[in-house]
């Protein structure tokens, strides 16, 4: 009979068969597989995993710190967090077409990946979190039926030189049942319910150059937002929302003075696919409530729009 805690099972005898008393790195970025990919692995063996946590500096608000108390407090994973804010933020000063921010964003990864991996010198095993989808999707790309609008980066950066052996748990699990797995190894609802997060991160949130002050108001206008719409219900409506920092001044008044501050859009859509996309419709009342906070309490922004663009001829991210 196939059930979960006796797939649970499985999978941890199937891993520890596999890998023995070798050592296993993988880059945890907080995502669901990468998430259920460490737990699952962290059952089967313990310490003979090593997570490697990238702060690219472009991530949601305290969002290194949740991952760290979920796996390093939480489990008791190995958790290596490296801070490399400076070193992304440095290398995207002046850049600001999306496709080279994208190009950047993902080959600094790989050198602080690579250069943390090194460290770890009795590593035998790369693990990733690969499931089924991304099976299909890059035996589609080598067979060129799939066509990509923007490169993604996230999948499959495994240095040559490293010879490390590949371990994907997950290869044959579709999204819902890898959730199912993550709340069944213990991992908070919250974070395996998760609307997905693009890995260039907010890199592709803030429009033209990436500036640590924009990212900074960004991560509060789209906690305030995200707050929002779990506490209206609408979170689990949505497929994926999130705020998207412009980088143009508009007037505004406040008390006595006249502002001159930057625009942040709303994005909020129902897909089932990601190919195709309606925006949500979201009630005047939750985008005012939402609107009023972000203006009152992020200083520095003074106008909230809401994108009421469908995908096509729209992209979900504005980049
Ligand atoms: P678009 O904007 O193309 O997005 O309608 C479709 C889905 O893909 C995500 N997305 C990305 N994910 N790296 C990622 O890992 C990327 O460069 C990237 N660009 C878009 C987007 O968030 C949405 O879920």
């Amino acid at each position: 009979d196939w059930t979960m805690p006796n797939y649970v099972e499985e999978a941890v005898a199937k891993i520890r068969a596999q890998v023995g008393n070798e050592e296993v790195i993988l880059g945890l970025s907080g995502g669901v597989d990468s998430s259920v990919a460490a737990a699952l692995i962290h059952r089967a063996i313990g310490d003979q995993l090593t997570c490697v946590f990238v702060d690219n500096g472009l991530l949601r608000l305290n969002e290194a710190e949740q991952v760290m108390e979920t796996f390093a407090r939480g489990l008791g994973v190995k958790v290596v967090h490296v801070d490399a804010t400076e070193q992304f933020l440095g290398h995207l000063k002046g850049v600001s077409d999306p496709e080279q921010k994208r190009k950047i964003i993902g080959r600094e990864f790989v050198e602080v990946f690579d250069a943390e991996s090194k460290k770890l010198v009795n590593a035998k095993w790369l693990a990733q979190g690969t499931i089924y989808p991304d099976v299909i999707e890059s035996a589609g790309a080598k067979t060129g039926k799939a066509h990509t609008i923007k490169s993604h980066h996230n999948v499959g950066g495994l240095p040559e030189h490293m010879k490390l052996k590949l371990l994907e748990p997950l290869r044959e699990l579709f999204k819902d049942e890898v959730r199912e797995l993550g709340v069944a190894l213990g991992l908070p609802h919250d974070m395996v319910y998760r609307h997905p997060f693009p890995g260039p991160g907010l890199g592709v949130r803030i429009l033209g150059e990436v500036r640590k002050d924009f990212a900074d108001l960004l991560r509060r206008a789209d906690a305030i937002f995200i707050d929002e719409l779990r506490a209206a219900g609408w979170y689990e409506k949505t497929s994926q929302a999130f705020a998207v920092f412009l980088p143009v001044k508009s007037v505004g008044v406040m008390g006595d003075g006249r502002t001159y501050e930057y625009v942040v859009a709303l994005r909020a859509v129902e897909t089932q696919d990601f190919m195709t996309a309606h925006w949500a419709e979201l009630p005047h009342s939750l985008l005012g409530k939402v609107s009023n906070r972000i203006i009152n309490e992020v200083r520095g922004i003074n106008r909230v729009v809401y994108d009421i663009s469908g995908k096509p001829p729209a992209t979900i991210e504005w980049e």
